[in-house]
């Protein structure tokens, strides 16, 4: 097992392109190169304008790219050289075949390790860095024994990624922790060694922790399950508060203040999006079934529909509300992203919301500061397996320039993402009111509006998620 001198790491997306470029800049003398099949994606990162929005990224990519840092599509070269690989490959959810809406589809890890297998000579470190079931370096180590040179040596290490997208370089710079996952075998301990030297560098020596591959994949799903069922509890918590006149935080504020909670994840609204949360729990059902345990699948299906039935219960409190008719009503969207700080909108709330207002006849006007109207005309494209289609001609939403502009002349504005500057001060609520349709109603499903006192003094209705009005 040699030092590490030189990485690559395959997939240059939400995950490698930051992981690997923090790492670059606190190690500039190893040599980093992030390759990725997607032409367009490398293209971006070698420009000024990034593929992804990261607050921070764009200083730390200029300050490392052409210096120990570089971005190539030339995949075989990338791998031919390095002593340690990540794979940060996309996983998804299976969308046919066996396990369809619920497994990982594997396909582009077991392309990623049929490619190190063909093409580096000597071996290398791999380390699993996009999330995947738990036991799938078993299956990477067949594929390395059938089609790697025989003096070629291989060690499979596990090191899942927590990084939050919208933090992702505050998350990279001082993680909680970094899991390193090895096999209890002298070259796996080694390999795991070499690993967590690179990381200590720069993380915080109690921060490194070592333990078996098996748990370490295994981690990465039970962390998001266990994010996601409190998003989820909190959002059951809230319908309950919302028939009781309790208010959702209220109670929650008095949960969080036992120590045995804490105070994170706890805020309701209209659920959670982002690529991992469905996906890693649509992963842990079917790992559960698989081994033959239908309970516990149930059990972490639950988490699911409820998030679910939130963002329904959401857009059918607006049909309601708004006299159970939205047909050619027009309704300011604002945020689009499943989350503030980013441009990202996989499974984004604001998707099924937007949806299911559409369907219901609204003229949608969409302002989200990150979100291009390209990717807002892709999210709201035909539904999988479903014959509604709201482009071209037909399509009943516009994408705004700004808060103001989309709520001219709507009878509603309805919170989706909590940007910050939603709840700027230098927001101009008469302004605002003044330039709608009446009545004018806020749906607040971010918990946004801090003071729904002076925005009802305006003249605005408004509905809080978990709150009511
Ligand atoms: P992504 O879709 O943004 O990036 C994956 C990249 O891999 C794509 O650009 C794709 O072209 C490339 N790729 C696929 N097959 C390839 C191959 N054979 N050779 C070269 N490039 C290839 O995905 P993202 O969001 O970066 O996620 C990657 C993994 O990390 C997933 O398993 C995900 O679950 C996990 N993860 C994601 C987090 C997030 O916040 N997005 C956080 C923690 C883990």
């Amino acid at each position: 097992i040699r030092s590490v001198k030189n990485i690559c790491c395959i997939g240059a997306g939400y995950v490698g392109g930051p992981t690997c470029a923090v790492l670059a800049w606190k190690c500039p003398d190893i040599k980093v190169t992030i390759t990725d099949i997607a032409e367009d994606r490398i293209r971006a990162w070698n420009s000024d304008e990034l593929p992804i929005f990261e607050p921070g990224l764009d200083d730390i990519v200029k300050e490392a790219r052409g210096r120990n840092l570089f971005f190539t599509t030339d995949v075989d070269g990338s791998i031919e050289a390095a002593d340690l690989i990540f794979v940060s490959v996309n996983t998804p959810t299976k969308v046919a075949g066996i396990g369809a809406g619920l497994a990982a589809d594997l396909c582009y890890i077991e392309a990623a390790t049929r490619r190190i297998a063909t093409v580096s000579k000597r071996g290398a470190i791999i380390v699993e860095k996009s999330t995947v079931p738990c036991r799938t370096a078993e299956s990477m180590n067949q594929i390395l024994s059938a089609l790697s040179p025989s003096n070629a040596t291989f060690e499979i290490l596990s090191n899942p990624e927590f990084l939050a997208e919208g933090t992702a370089v505050e998350d990279l710079l001082d993680p909680a922790r970094v899991l390193i996952g090895s096999m209890p075998t002298t070259r796996g301990r080694l390999a795991q060694q070499r690993l967590a030297e690179v990381y200590s560098r720069w993380v915080r020596p109690e921060a490194i922790v070592t333990m078996g591959l098996w748990s370490s994949e295994l981690s990465k799903l039970a962390a998001n399950a266990l994010l996601a069922q409190r998003v989820s509890s909190i959002n059951a918590i809230a319908a309950i508060c919302e028939r009781t006149e309790a208010n959702v935080h209220e109670v929650s504020s008095a949960c969080r203040l036992d120590l045995r909670i804490g105070s994170k994840f706890l805020e309701a609204g209209i659920g959670f999006g982002g690529s991992c949360f469905q996906k890693d729990l649509q992963n842990l059902v079917y790992l559960s079934l698989s081994l033959g345990l239908p309970e516990v699948a149930e059990y972490w299906k639950q988490v699911l529909v409820m998030n679910a039935w939130t963002k329904q219960r959401f857009a059918r409190n607006i049909v309601q509300k708004m006299f159970s008719t939205i047909t050619a009503k027009h309704i300011a969207i604002l945020g689009f992203a499943f989350k503030a700080d980013t441009g990202d909108t996989r499974e984004a709330p604001a998707i099924d919301v937007c949806r299911d207002l559409l369907e219901d006849g609204a003229l949608l006007h969409i302002y989200d500061p990150k979100v291009s109207s390209s990717a807002i005309n892709r999210a709201l494209g035909p539904a999988k397996g479903s014959n509604v289609s709201f482009q071209s001609e037909q399509r009943a939403y516009t994408v705004e320039a700004s808060m103001q502009q989309a709520c001219v002349g709507a009878s509603a504005l309805v919170f989706l993402t909590k940007w910050a500057e939603f709840e700027s001060h230098a927001v101009d609520w008469k302004a605002i009111y003044a330039s709608m349709s009446k009545p004018a109603w806020i749906f607040d499903g971010r918990n946004i509006v801090k003071d729904p006192t002076a925005l009802k003094k305006l003249g605005f209705i408004v509905y809080q998620s978990g709150v009511g009005y």
